[in-house]
C-alpha cells in the first residue's frame, strides 16, 4: 500500500517498530540518517526541528567548508573521506559520482512492515538506484539496493561496479566491536576489541561466507553483554563473497562517530553494467538492541519465525550416517543402524556421502548423481523401504556444486568446471567447482536431483559445499569472467526451483559444517549444520554464537561417539545428549554398536526431546552473563512465559569452584516457578559432597521458587565436574 510520496524538501521520513526508530532527513542532496536506535516516540514539529538543528556538527578547521553529513549513500561528493557507498568506473573515468535524490515514498506491506523507498540518480555514471529501508515488526532494519544503468558510456563502455555498500552511522558510545572468525570444526569464534581510527574490514573471498565468516558484525557500548548494553549490528544475507566493515575517521561520520556496513565483495570486473542492465545487491540487515546480545538475537529470531516457510512442524529427531559408517555403505550394516535408530525414537534417517556412482572415498564421484549400482544393486530401496516401514522420513546427502576430476561428468564436460583457460585451479578435498551458471550444467544437476527426489520421495536433502572457490572464473564470450556472483545467484535459483517443485522438501545447508550460514541461504533451507565437530565442548560455544543469528529449531546438533572424531576429546553420554537437546536434535554415531544401557538412555532422551521441542523451537533464547568463562547458563523461555528450560554447563575446571548466587535471565520476577531437574538420560557428575538443597529438592520431585529469587536474587548452582551439564525444567505456577 502506497501511503505518500514525499517531496525532496518536505521533512523527515520516520520508521518506527518494536522500540526502534529510523529517521531520515530529506533536505539536501541525499537524505541523511538522523537517527537509528531507540524509538524517540511520535515526533511533533518541535522534535523534528530540534533533530534537524542537532544533526549538524561543528565545522572544523582545515576541513570541508560545509558541515559534515553522513547521507544514506556517502561519497566524496559530501566530503566523506571514508569508504564510499559506491565505487566503480567507466573505462577509468566517472569514478566520482554525485548521487542525488529524485524521489521518495513510504509504504506498508501486508505484514505491517513499513518501508522508505528512495530513488537516487547520478548523471556522471548514468546510474539510477533504488534504496529501500524496511523496518519489520521485530525491529530489524532491512536494506535492499539495486542499480540500473540508464545510459551507455563513451563508446558503449560498461560501468564497472566495484562495490555497492549498505552503510549506516553509529554513535560514539558504540565503542566495542564483536565479530567472528574460525576454521573447520571451529566455527564462530568470537573476536572482540575496541577499534581505534581506521577500518576494520572483513573481506571474504572464498565464494561462500566461510568458516571464518564475520557472520554478524556488532558495535556496542563498552562492556556489553548478553543481557545489557546497547548494540548496532549488521548481517549480509548472501552466500557468496562478503565484505563487512566498521570504520572510524577522526572527523566522525556526520553527526555520528563511525560507519557500519556490509556488501557483496565483488571481484574486479565481476559486475559490468551496460545500458538497461541492473545489479541487485544482497540484502543487508541492521539490528539495534538496548538489551544486549540476547536482545539482538531475539529480534532476528522473531523476524525469521514470522516467515511463511519457517519450519513449524515438529523438528524430527534425525540420524545422519556420516560419522556412523563414513563410506562403508554396507547394506546390512546400514539396515541394522536404521532399525536401532527407529527403536530409540529417530524420525528421520539421512544417508550421507558415499551412495552415488564411484564414491568409495572422497576423491571420486562428485557430479555423478546416480545411485551406485555396485554397492546398491537394488537402488537405495533396501534402506528406504525399511526407513518408511519404521515410520521415518528419508534424507539424502548431495554436493551439487562440486565435481570430482574422477567422475563421468568431469570426463564428459571438462568445460563445465570453473577454471581459467590456462588450467584447473588448485584442488581442494580433491574436487573442483561446477559452473552452475552454465545453463546445461545447471539443468543436468537440477534434473538429476529431481529424478532422485521423485524416485525415493526424498523428504530432506543435506546440501554440502566442501571447498573454497579459488580462481573461480567462467568462460563467457571468449573471456574468463569472475564467477562467484553468478554462481551464488544460480545456486539460489536452483534451490528456489526445487523448492517450488517440491514444497514439502526440507533442505539443510552445510559447507564442511558451518561454512555457509547466512540469511540468504537460510531463506531456502530449514536446517543448518553448524559444524563438523560433534564434540559437545566445542558445540556449546559454536551453537551459542550461531544462535545469535538463527533460532534453535534451525540448528542441527548431533550426538556423536564418546571419543570425538574431530578433537579426540572423550565425554560422557549424558553431556553429549544434553548438548544436542536444545537445538534440532540428531544422532551421528553407530547405534548398532552401542550398549543396551546407552540405547536405553538415548531412548529416554529422545522422549524428552519430543516433549520439550515445542518449547525449544519457539521460545526466547537467554544467556546469563557469568564471571567464570568456563560455565554457561542458557535458557529457552516460552513466549508466553509458562514454561522454560535451562542448561547449566561446566566446560573445563576453573579456580572458581562456586561463585554463589547466579541470576536466571528471562524469567518473570512476579511469577512463581516449579523447578525440576531432567536427568532421564543420566545425572551430571559433580565435584561437590552435596548439591545446594534447592537442587536436591528440584531432583526429588520439584521445588517451587519465586521468580524474584531466580531472576533477581539468584540461586547457587551445582558444582559440576568439567564437561557436565544439568537441565532444569521450569513451569510457571502463578
Ligand atoms: C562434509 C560435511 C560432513 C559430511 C562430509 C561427507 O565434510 O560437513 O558432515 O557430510 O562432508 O563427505
Amino acid at each position: 500500500m502506497e501511503i505518500a510520496a514525499v517531496t525532496v524538501d518536505s521533512s523527515f521520513l520516520v520508521l518506527r517498530a518494536a522500540g526502534v526508530a529510523f529517521i531520515l532527513d530529506l533536505a539536501g542532496n541525499l537524505p541523511r540518517v538522523v537517527h537509528w536506535g531507540a524509538d524517540l516516540g511520535p515526533l511533533d514539529d518541535d522534535a523534528v526541528s530540534a533533530l534537524r538543528l542537532t544533526a549538524v556538527p561543528s565545522s572544523s578547521n582545515y576541513a570541508i567548508d560545509e558541515p559534515r553529513t553522513f547521507p544514506v549513500w556517502p561519497t566524496e561528493h559530501d566530503g566523506w573521506a571514508g569508504t564510499p557507498a559506491i565505487s566503480g568506473h567507466i573505462g577509468g573515468g566517472a569514478s566520482t559520482p554525485r548521487p542525488r535524490l529524485r524521489g521518495s515514498s513510504r509504504s506498508v506491506d501486508a505484514n505491517g512492515a513499513s518501508s522508505i523507498r528512495l530513488e537516487v540518480i547520478d548523471d556522471i555514471t548514468g546510474l539510477s538506484a533504488d534504496l529501500t529501508y524496511t523496518l519489520d515488526q521485530a525491529g530489524v532494519l532491512v536494506v535492499d539496493m539495486s542499480l540500473t544503468r540508464g545510459v551507455d558510456g563513451l563508446d558503449g563502455a560498461p560501468y564497472v561496479l566495484d562495490a555497492l555498500r549498505a552503510m549506516l552511522p553509529v554513535p560514539d558510545r558504540a565503542s566495542e566491536l564483536l565479530d567472528f572468525t574460525g576454521g573447520w570444526a571451529h566455527e564462530r569464534s568470537a573476536q572482540r576489541f575496541a577499534p581505534g581510527h581506521g577500518t576494520h574490514l572483513r573481506r571474504g573471498r572464498r565464494g561462500k561466507p566461510g568458516h571464518d565468516s564475520p557472520f554478524l558484525m556488532a558495535l556496542g557500548t563498552a562492556g556489553f553483554g548478553f543481557r545489557d548494553g546497547e548494540l548496532w549490528a549488521v548481517h549480509l544475507a548472501w552466500s557468496g563473497d562478503t565484505e563487512y566493515l566498521a570504520e572510524r575517521l577522526p572527523e566522525g561520520a556526520g553527526a555520528f562517530s563511525a560507519a557500519l556496513g556490509a556488501s557483496e565483495a565483488l571481484r574486479g570486473g565481476e559486475v559490468l553494467l551496460h545500458k538497461g542492465e541492473r545489479y541487485e545487491a544482497p540484502r543487508a540487515m541492521f539490528v539495534w538492541s538496548d538489551a544486549g546480545l540476547d536482545g539482538l538475537a531475539d529480534r532476528l529470531h522473531r523476524r525469521l519465525r514470522s516467515r511463511a516457510r519457517h519450519p513449524s512442524s515438529p523438528r524430527p529427531l534425525t540420524l545422519n550416517t556420516w560419522e556412523a559408517v563414513y563410506f562403508d555403505h554396507d547394506i546390512p550394516r546400514l539396515r541394522r543402524l536404521a532399525q536401532t535408530a527407529a527403536d530409540v525414537g529417530v524420525e528421520r534417517l539421512v544417508l550421507d556421502d558415499g551412495w552415488f556412482h564411484g564414491r568409495r572415498h572422497d576423491g571420486a564421484g562428485l557430479g555423478d548423481w546416480y545411485v551406485d549400482a555396485e554397492i546398491w544393486p537394488d537402488g537405495l530401496w533396501p534402506l528406504v523401504d525399511l526407513v518408511r516401514e519404521r515410520g521415518m522420513q528419508f534424507g539424502l546427502w548431495v554436493e551439487p556444486e562440486m565435481v570430482s576430476p574422477d567422475s563421468d561428468l568431469a570426463r564428459e564436460h571438462p568445460e563445465w568446471l570453473l577454471s581459467p583457460r590456462e588450467g584447473l585451479p588448485i584442488s581442494a578435498r580433491r574436487q573442483y567447482v561446477l559452473d552452475l551458471a552454465h545453463p546445461e550444467a545447471y539443468a543436468t544437476v537440477r534434473d538429476r536431483l529431481s529424478v532422485l527426489i521423485d524416485e525415493y520421495k526424498i523428504d530432506f536433502v543435506k546440501w554440502d559445499h566442501n571447498r573454497d572457490l579459488l580462481e573461480a572464473v567462467a568462460h563467457r564470450e571468449g573471456v574468463d569472467r569472475p564467477a562467484v556472483h553468478a554462481q551464488t545467484r544460480a545456486l539460489y535459483r536452483l534451490l528456489d526451483e526445487l523448492r517450488l517443485r517440491y514444497p514439502a522438501l526440507e533442505i539443510e545447508t552445510c559447507a564442511g559444517g558451518g561454512g555457509r550460514i547466512d540469511l540468504g541461504i537460510l531463506d531456502r533451507a530449514e536446517r543448518l549444520w553448524a559444524s563438523d565437530t560433534n564434540d559437545p565442548v566445542e558445540r556449546v560455544r559454536i551453537e551459542r554464537w550461531t544462535r545469535m543469528l538463527v533460532p534453535p529449531e534451525m540448528i542441527g546438533s548431533h550426538l556423536g561417539t564418546d571419543r570425538a572424531h574431530t578433537t579426540s576429546r572423550t565425554t560422557d553420554l549424558a553431556f553429549r545428549l544434553t548438548t544436542a537437546l536444545t537445538a534440532h536434535a540428531g544422532i551421528e554415531m553407530d547405534l548398532s554398536r552401542a550398549t543396551t544401557s546407552d540405547l536405553d538412555a538415548i531412548r529416554r532422551w529422545s522422549a524428552v526431546y519430543r516433549e520439550l521441542r515445542g518449547l525449544i523451537h519457539s521460545g526466547r533464547v537467554v544467556n546469563a552473563d557469568l564471571s567464570d568463562a568456563s560455565t554457561r547458563l542458557t535458557g529457552i523461555v516460552g513466549q508466553d512465559g509458562a514454561r522454560a528450560v535451562f542448561t547449566w554447563t561446566r566446560l573445563t575446571s576453573s579456580p572458581e569452584r562456586d561463585v554463589g548466587r547466579i541470576r536466571w535471565p528471562g524469567l518473570d520476577p512476579g511469577a512463581r516457578y516449579r523447578v525440576r531437574t531432567r536427568e532421564e538420560w543420566g545425572r551430571p557428575a559433580s565435584t561437590a559432597v552435596m548439591d545446594p538443597p534447592w537442587v536436591q529438592d528440584a531432583r526429588d520431585g520439584g521445588v517451587d521458587l519465586p521468580g524474584a529469587v531466580l531472576a533477581v536474587a539468584g540461586v547457587p548452582m551445582p558444582e559440576l565436574s568439567p564437561q557436565q551439564s544439568a537441565v532444569f525444567d521450569l513451569r510457571r505456577i502463578i
